[in-house]
C-alpha cells in the first residue's frame, strides 16, 4: 500500500508539472490547469490514505464548505479583482502551513522536524498576515499608501531577533511550547510590518512573492509531516511565485529590494524634457489613415482595462482585417495592473491568441508598421525609457511604438500613467492623439468603418 501511495505521489507530481508546462501558453493553459488539478485530487486522495485516517467527517465537512466559498468566490469575481483574491488565497495558504505546523508536534520529535515547524510556521503566519494587508491595500479596504515611521527597521530587526530566539529555544526544548507561540505571534507581527509600508501600486509584485512565500511554507509544512507530495507541491509553489516576481521586477526595471524596501521611483527626479507640440486628430481622420493602413499594431494598457474596451478593440480589428490589413497586438509584460492583465481581457474578447506579441516580438517588427494604435498605455510605450537617462523609468524596456509610421494614442487627456511622467510620444512628429474615452473612440471608428 505504502508503495502504491508514493507512485500515486510521483504521477500526482508529474501531472502537476506538466499542467504548469501547459500554463505558459494562452493557448493550452485551461488544459494545463485542469490537467494540474486532476494532479491535485489525485495526491489529496493517495495523502488520505497515506495518514491512515479513520474518521474522514471532518475532512469532508472542511472540503464541501471550503470547496463552495472557494467555487463562489472564483464565479463572482470581476476580472480586475483577480489580484486581490490571489491575495486571500495565498493567506489561507498560509494559514494552513501555520496549521499543519502546529498539528505536526508530536512527542520525541527529533530537531530537524522541530526547525520545519518552525519554518512552516514563521513562513505560513508572516504570509497569512501579509496577504491580508495586501488584500486590503488593493481593494482599498484600507490606506494603499506606505506607511512608515521612525525607527521602523529597528522595529522589524528586533522582531526578526525574536523570531530567531524564540525558535532555537523550543528547538533545544519543544516542552516549553510558551517560544512556539512566541513564534506565532511575532511571524504574524511581521507579515503586517514587512508589507505595510509598499505602497499599493506594488501590490501585485507583492502577491506574487507572497504567492512564492506561501508555497515556501507548504514545503517546510510537508517536511513537519513527511509528507512528499507537499513538499514537491510547495517548492512547485515556491519557484513559480518567484519567477513571476523577477519577470515583473525586471519588466519595470527594477530590484525586488527596490520594491520591497524604497517605494517606487524613490530619489529620481524625472528630468525628462518634452520637444514638438500635441496634434490631436479627430475620429473621421483617424478612420482615413486607418482604412488606407496595411499593417496596423494595436498596444493595449491600463485604459483599455478601465474603459472595458476590449470587445470593441476586437471589433475594430475585424473591420481593418475585412479592408485587407494585417493587425497585431503587442503585449508588454507589465501593461495593465496585473500580470497577463492584457491578455486575460484580449482572450474574453475572443483575440486569437496568436495575434499576441510579446514586446520582444513585436518590437523588431514596428518600423514596418504603418500605424501602431496605443489603447490606454502610457508608461510602457513611454520612448523616455529608452533615451532620457535621467528619467525614473530609463532602462525599462518599452514597446517603441514611435518607430511605426504613424501612432495613433487613445487617451482621455494629457494626464500620466502610473509613473506619474511625462512621455515624450505624444509631442513626436508622427504622434496623433485621439482624445476621450478608449470605447468611445473606437466605437466612432467602427461607425466610420461600417
Ligand atoms: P499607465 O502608464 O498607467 O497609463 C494608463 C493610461 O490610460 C493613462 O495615461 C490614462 O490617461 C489612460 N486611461 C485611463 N482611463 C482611460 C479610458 N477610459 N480611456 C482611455 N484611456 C484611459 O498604463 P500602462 O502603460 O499599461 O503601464 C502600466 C504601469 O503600471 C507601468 O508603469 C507598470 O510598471 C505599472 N505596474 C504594472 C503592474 C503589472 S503586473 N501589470 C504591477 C505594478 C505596476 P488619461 O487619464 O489621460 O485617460
Amino acid at each position: 500500500m505504502d508503495n502504491l501511495i508514493q507512485y500515486a505521489y510521483v504521477v500526482a507530481a508529474a501531472l502537476f508539472i506538466f499542467g504548469l508546462k501547459q500554463l505558459g501558453s494562452a493557448a493550452t493553459a485551461r488544459r494545463g490547469n485542469m490537467i494540474s488539478s486532476s494532479g491535485m485530487l489525485l495526491a489529496i486522495v493517495a495523502a488520505l490514505l497515506d495518514q491512515g485516517i479513520l474518521d474522514y467527517q471532518m475532512i469532508v465537512i472542511g472540503m464541501v464548505v471550503g470547496g463552495a466559498i472557494g467555487a463562489y468566490v472564483a464565479r463572482t469575481v470581476e476580472m480586475t479583482a483577480m489580484p486581490e483574491m490571489v491575495a486571500m488565497f495565498n493567506g489561507f495558504g498560509g494559514m494552513a502551513s501555520l496549521l499543519v505546523g502546529m498539528a505536526a508536534i508530536a512527542p520525541g520529535a527529533d530537531a530537524f522536524t522541530l526547525t520545519t515547524i518552525v519554518l512552516s510556521i514563521l513562513i505560513g503566519g508572516m504570509t497569512f498576515t501579509g496577504s491580508l494587508v495586501a488584500y486590503g491595500k488593493l481593494s482599498e479596504r484600507i490606506s494603499s499608501a506606505a506607511v512608515m515611521f521612525a525607527k521602523q527597521q529597528m522595529v522589524n530587526g528586533l522582531i526578526v531577533a525574536g523570531i530567531v530566539l524564540s525558535g532555537v529555544m523550543f528547538v533545544n526544548n519543544p516542552d516549553a511550547t510558551f517560544w512556539l507561540f512566541l513564534v506565532v505571534v511575532l511571524s504574524l507581527a511581521f507579515g503586517i510590518m514587512a508589507v505595510i509600508p509598499i505602497g499599493g501600486a506594488d501590490m501585485p509584485v507583492v502577491i506574487s512573492l507572497l504567492n512564492s512565500y506561501s508555497g515556501l511554507a507548504a514545503c517546510a509544512a510537508g517536511f513537519a509531516v513527511d509528507n512528499n507530495i507537499l513538499i514537491v507541491a510547495g517548492s512547485l509553489v515556491g519557484a513559480s511565485g518567484i519567477i513571476l516576481t523577477q519577470i515583473m521586477c525586471k519588466a519595470m526595471n527594477r530590484s525586488l529590494s527596490n520594491v520591497l524596501f524604497s517605494g517606487f521611483g524613490s530619489g529620481v527626479q524625472d528630468t525628462t524634457e518634452v520637444e514638438g507640440e500635441i496634434k490631436p486628430i479627430s475620429v473621421e481622420d483617424a478612420y482615413y489613415v486607418l482604412e488606407a493602413a496595411s499593417s496596423v499594431a494595436i498596444v493595449p494598457g491600463y485604459g483599455m482595462a478601465v474603459a472595458q474596451a476590449q470587445h470593441v478593440v476586437k471589433e475594430l480589428t475585424e473591420l481593418m482585417e475585412q479592408n485587407g490589413a494585417e493587425v497585431n497586438f503587442g503585449i508588454h509584460p507589465v501593461a495593465g495592473r496585473m500580470p497577463g492583465h492584457m491578455n486575460v481581457l484580449l482572450a474574453e474578447a475572443d483575440v486569437p491568441y496568436d495575434q499576441l506579441l510579446e514586446m520582444d516580438d513585436i518590437n523588431p517588427r514596428m518600423e514596418t508598421v504603418d500605424v501602431a494604435i496605443v489603447i490606454g498605455a502610457n508608461d510602457v510605450v513611454n520612448p523616455a525609457a529608452r533615451e532620457n537617462e535621467g528619467s525614473p523609468i530609463y532602462g525599462m524596456p518599452v514597446i517603441n511604438v514611435d518607430t511605426a509610421r504613424t501612432v495613433f494614442v487613445l487617451k482621455r487627456s494629457m494626464a500620466s500613467g502610473f509613473a506619474g511622467i511625462e512621455n515624450p510620444l505624444f509631442y513626436k512628429e508622427n504622434t496623433r492623439m485621439l482624445f476621450g474615452d478608449a470605447k468611445e473612440s473606437i466605437g466612432g471608428l467602427i461607425r466610420e468603418f461600417s
